[in-house]
């Protein structure tokens, strides 16, 4: 048998798994990986149940349920007044982590270099990798917003594809105007970069409004943009979401989807077909502002510094006041010794700098919040 050569020598088990297995273990609350805990909306779980028993269990078309399809291309228009040819436009994925993976596959060659904005989810430069492609890592600002004269400073001819992801995790935040106008004139001014924007909160921002890709003419000729279901229905565990990308690249994109699921779930595509119709998504930002707004308030007497969050369901936080300990050793105490599980910033960072700065997900139930506050502000 011949040496087995890693293609992904540098990864390891990520931080989310060891946080939430020292989670289990120590009988923690969970406020490190991004999943709700609390119940999904009644109307999809009876969908759920409609869909088992009328036998939607065969294979669906390669590109999704033409019935799902139809309803993202409306809600689309709705949202963003974007109109999408659903025939070469559009595919449901296996979660947003599939629509990334098969994205980049599909844009990056051998050699080219892919910008990711750090700190970044974790599915990014390992997808680029297995391309061939090289990720070019930026560091955002302290405060997680985007310095683009950095970013333009490492655009080369080699450079294919900019990720972006708005509203932002970890940070909690969203692309103000001028951060849109900057990202169009950066593409405008390098006419070979395509565009991978993750708008998988989409749906959850706060004071400050979320400025789609799909919204922005000069943009969407060049972009991947992609949702998740899971996010935005509180079903992480369907992994279901879309992708949207323009014919030439869609052409691509599908080679490789029908080889990497060729279609996605079929039960959970009818139900999200019919209940889409009937869901209010510009209610998700009221219902975690109050979340958000619980948690801070809850929060005020402890010692932790909570940084602004104006969107996704994660709240960063500065220790500085309670121990010099870094990020990661930090987050062990805090689950081990106080019985809640965090994750720290410094595991988004390719360059692992560590900000001493932890990411709470308050995407919980009001007695899980109160439980984990109580014992937050003991510390
Ligand atoms: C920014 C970002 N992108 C993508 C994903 C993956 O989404 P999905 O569960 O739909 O694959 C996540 C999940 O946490 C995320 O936070």
């Amino acid at each position: 048998m011949s040496d087995l050569i890693s293609k992904l020598p540098n990864v390891g088990t990520t931080i989310f798994t060891v946080m939430s297995k020292m989670a289990a273990e120590h009988n923690a609350i969970n406020l490190s990986q991004g999943f709700p805990n609390f119940p999904v909306a009644e109307e999809l779980k009876s969908e759920y149940k409609k869909v088992i028993d009328n036998n939607y269990h065969q294979y669906m078309p390669m590109p999704g349920s033409p019935k799902l399809l139809i309803e993202v291309a409306q809600k689309l228009q709705l949202h963003y007044n974007r109109t999408i040819d659903i025939e070469n436009e559009i595919i449901i994925t296996a979660g947003a982590t599939q629509a990334i993976f098969t994205g980049i596959q599909a844009v990056v060659n051998k050699g080219e270099e892919v910008i990711v904005l750090d700190p970044s989810y974790d599915c990014y430069a390992p997808s680029v990798e297995l391309a061939g492609g090289m990720p070019i890592h930026v560091n955002l600002n302290s405060d997680f917003s985007v310095d683009w004269n950095k970013v333009e400073d490492v655009i080369s001819k080699n450079t294919k594809l900019l990720v972006v992801n708005n509203p932002h995790n970890p940070g909690g935040t969203v692309f103000s105007q001028e951060d849109i106008e900057a990202l169009e004139q950066i593409m405008d001014r390098h006419p070979h970069l395509y565009l991978l924007s993750d708008e998988v909160y989409e749906f959850i921002h706060f004071e400050q409004s979320h400025i789609s890709v799909h919204t922005r003419e000069k943009l969407i000729n060049r972009s991947l943009i992609i949702s998740s279901f899971g996010k935005t229905f509180h079903v992480t565990g369907w992994k279901t979401g879309y992708l949207v990308a323009p014919e030439p690249i869609m052409k691509e994109i599908k080679k490789i989807h029908q080889y990497v699921v060729f279609c996605v779930n079929s039960t959970a595509q009818a139900a999200l077909a019919n209940y889409l119709p009937k869901a209010d998504l510009g209610q998700l930002g009221a219902f975690y502002m109050e979340k958000r707004d619980l948690f801070k308030k809850l929060m005020k007497n402890s010692r932790f510094e909570l940084l602004d969050c104006q969107g996704s369901y994660f709240q960063v936080a500065k220790y500085n006041e309670i121990s010099d300990l870094s990020d990661v050793d930090f987050s062990i105490e805090l689950t081990q010794k106080h019985g809640v599980a965090v994750i720290p910033i410094s595991g988004f960072n390719k360059d692992k700098h560590d900000d001493k700065l932890i990411r709470f997900c308050f995407a919980k139930d009001e007695e899980t919040i109160l439980k984990a506050t109580e014992k937050l502000c003991k510390i």
